[in-house]
């Protein structure tokens, strides 16, 4: 492992993570991912910001021996979750002066989570800051860029914001900073939409307040840094904004074929009408990407068989997801072919409570789709052209 300097006497001193293919045993990680931590030398005091997955500790405290880092004063944790704050007691024991600087929330959890004495933390409030010597560290309490504690810090004279998960994308790669911006945007979306998209009312008001920042530099904790920190706040502000697309989202199972012909009639009556389509087959789908789509789009149709007496277990797991991400989708229903009967539409639409959706007319066939059934997707095509006509967005 190697540090990086980004500006004189701040350095990267994370962890790459080129092997790992999967996050919390649910989101798939294509690239791999980096943890980022940053060393920041002041002319009195030198601070950590954030640690490493503990999986990678001895790469943290590697690239801190090789840059010469004899002493920490200070610790700063952004994030109690294990990614960033898991191999804090370890850096706590090579750091034996070291205070951990967080906020009351994320102390009480890091304290539950890593079993460390109280008498290791300094406590910090919203907009606080602590001096390094010629270098200020500022921070900003900002609840639900992940988990109910976390918080952004600012390095003030250098206009450097290390917001730990917000603004982040799973990547693993050598490049420091972004260099593909189109590539950085396509996999900070499906980041926001994995990690972020739950939270995005509150995040709308952290994205302004960034901004009010004006950050030459935006660090986060996984994935290469931007320099061009406004295409991301740029990209982040229509995510949260209330706008969404022509398009409709159709996650489905077919166990036999008869809820595929009604997905691909549904798809080519949309695209008719000049909708854009997504289906996605959950027998074979990338839960990130299923999410990606689900950032901005219109409409969410959820196409399932009945199984004995309900939805098909895939789908119900994709509607869980689908629900707790709480996307801004503004219109639902439910289509599918059934065998003897059950309450598939009524377990779907249960499961959508989360989702401030208006409810369309469902489409479900006794077995194999006939004509009456296909006549019914064109007049479900023309219910969503409706509704996609009334927000102006055709
Ligand atoms: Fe990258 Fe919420 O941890």
């Amino acid at each position: 492992m190697v540090s990086r300097e980004l500006v004189p006497g701040v350095y990267w001193v994370g962890a790459y993570d080129f092997d790992r293919r999967i996050f919390d045993e649910l989101i798939p990680l294509p690239e791999g991912t980096t943890y980022n931590a940053y060393l920041v030398k002041g002319s009195e005091k030198t601070a950590l910001i954030d640690t490493v997955d503990p999986t990678k500790e001895y790469d943290l405290i590697s690239n801190l021996v090789k840059l010469g880092i004899e002493k920490i004063d200070y610790i700063v944790i952004n994030h109690a979750e294990q990614d960033h704050a898991g191999s804090l007691p370890m850096v706590l024991e090579f750091y034996p002066d070291a205070q951990v600087v967080t906020n009351a929330k994320c102390r009480d959890l890091l304290i539950a989570l890593l079993h460390l004495p109280e008498s290791r933390f300094t406590i910090i409030e919203d907009n606080g800051t602590l001096s390094l010597g010629d270098r200020t560290l500022r921070f900003l309490i900002t609840p639900w860029t992940h988990w109910p504690e976390t918080q952004l810090t600012f390095l003030a004279e250098d206009r450097i914001l290390f917001p730990c998960d917000l603004f982040g994308f799973h990547a693993a790669t050598t490049e420091l900073f972004i260099t593909d911006e189109a590539w950085a945007c396509r996999s900070a979306k499906r980041y926001y939409a994995e990690i972020m998209m739950p939270f995005r009312s509150s995040i709308k008001g952290y994205v302004e307040r960034v901004r009010e920042l004006d950050p030459a530099i935006i660090a986060p904790s996984h994935g290469p840094l931007y320099k061009n920190p406004k295409f991301i706040l740029d990209a982040y502000a229509g995510w949260v904004s209330d706008e969404v697309k022509n398009e409709v989202i159709i996650p489905y199972i077919s166990m036999h074929g008869s809820t595929a012909k009604m997905v691909d009639h549904l798809t080519g009556a949309l695209v008719t009408r000049g909708i854009v389509v997504k289906p996605f087959n959950l027998s074979r789908t990338d839960t990130g990407e299923l999410a990606c789509s689900l950032v901005d789009a219109a409409t969410l149709v959820i196409a399932t068989p009945t199984v004995l007496f309900g939805p098909h277990p895939s789908v119900v797991s994709a509607t869980y997801l689908a629900n707790v991400l709480r996307p801004k989708t503004r219109f639902a229903t439910v289509i599918g072919s059934y065998g003897w009967g059950g309450k598939t539409v009524e377990t779907i639409t249960k499961m959508l409570d989360h989702v401030k959706v208006e409810l369309l007319p469902p489409v479900t066939v006794l077995g194999e789709p006939d004509e009456k059934a296909m006549l019914d997707l064109d007049r479900l095509a023309d219910e969503i052209l409706k509704k996609h006509k009334e927000l102006n967005i055709v």
